[in-house]
């Protein structure tokens, strides 16, 4: 009996450990959540992304930003509200995911799995990943061991899954993001603690901006 109650209080633990506490998910914290649209005479872009926790549509803002005051028209549009019917409308897709435990979020590499036809029709296409193995680099070093490792093993495998879209795309970027341990569900809480990764906010403007200048180029 003593035993039972045991496994039975282990079990409950782990379920509690596992499950998603409410309020720590971005359909409860539509803050989260970064839309907008600007209309200008340029061509016409659309930035799509997935995030978990904020920091990547705040980043996928700075670059809808840039690009409307190099004049294009822009839709910011997070993934989960993106019309794929609409895609082939564009004159450019940038779109971006951050990595979580090596993958991208599963609203991009769905996005990228279903409908990469109309996404390939899109004449040049645009790839940022956020993640924190990158935090450290105060500069835009692409040459950086811990970049090119990001790009190895976070950006390029998603990538090579999709020839048509690759051979539209005319720039990667991996960029610093970010989280707070009080924002995360109780179980990331506590892997993140086991594996050490400190949290903060990493994300620097001027290497965004300097993407988004390099875009703004190849999207004329
Ligand atoms: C549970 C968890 C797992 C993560 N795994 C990785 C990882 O494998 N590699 C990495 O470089 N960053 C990792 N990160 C950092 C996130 O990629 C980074 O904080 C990202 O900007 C979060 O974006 P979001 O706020 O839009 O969800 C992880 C963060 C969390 C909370």
């Amino acid at each position: 009996m003593k035993k039972k109650f045991s496994v039975l209080c282990l079990l409950l633990a782990l379920v509690a450990l596992l499950l998603p506490a409410p309020g720590y998910c971005y359909r409860e914290k539509p803050g989260d959540v970064i839309q907008d649209n600007c209309a200008n005479s340029g061509k016409k872009i659309l930035i799509t992304y997935d995030t978990e926790h904020g920091s990547t549509a705040k980043v996928a803002k700075e670059i809808f930003d840039d690009l409307c005051s190099d004049n294009f028209t822009v839709d910011l549009v997070f993934v989960e509200n993106l019309d794929p019917a609409k895609i082939a409308d564009y004159d450019g897709i940038v779109i971006g995911s951050p990595i979580y435990n090596g993958p991208w979020l599963p609203g991009i590499t769905k996005l990228l799995k279903r409908h990469h036809d109309q996404i390939a029709q899109v004449p040049k296409a645009a790839f940022f990943i956020t993640c924190t193995t990158v935090r450290d680099l105060a500069t835009d070093d692409e040459s950086a061991a811990t970049y090119q490792e990001a790009l190895k093993y976070f950006m390029n495998p998603e990538l090579d899954k999709y020839p048509d879209i690759k051979s539209k795309t005319v720039s990667t970027k991996v960029l610093a993001g970010g989280f707070q341990y009080s924002e995360l569900y109780p179980f990331q809480r506590f892997m993140m603690h086991l594996f050490k990764f400190p949290q903060g906010d990493f994300r620097k403007s001027a290497i965004i901006d300097a993407w988004a200048d390099d875009l703004a180029d190849k999207f004329k």
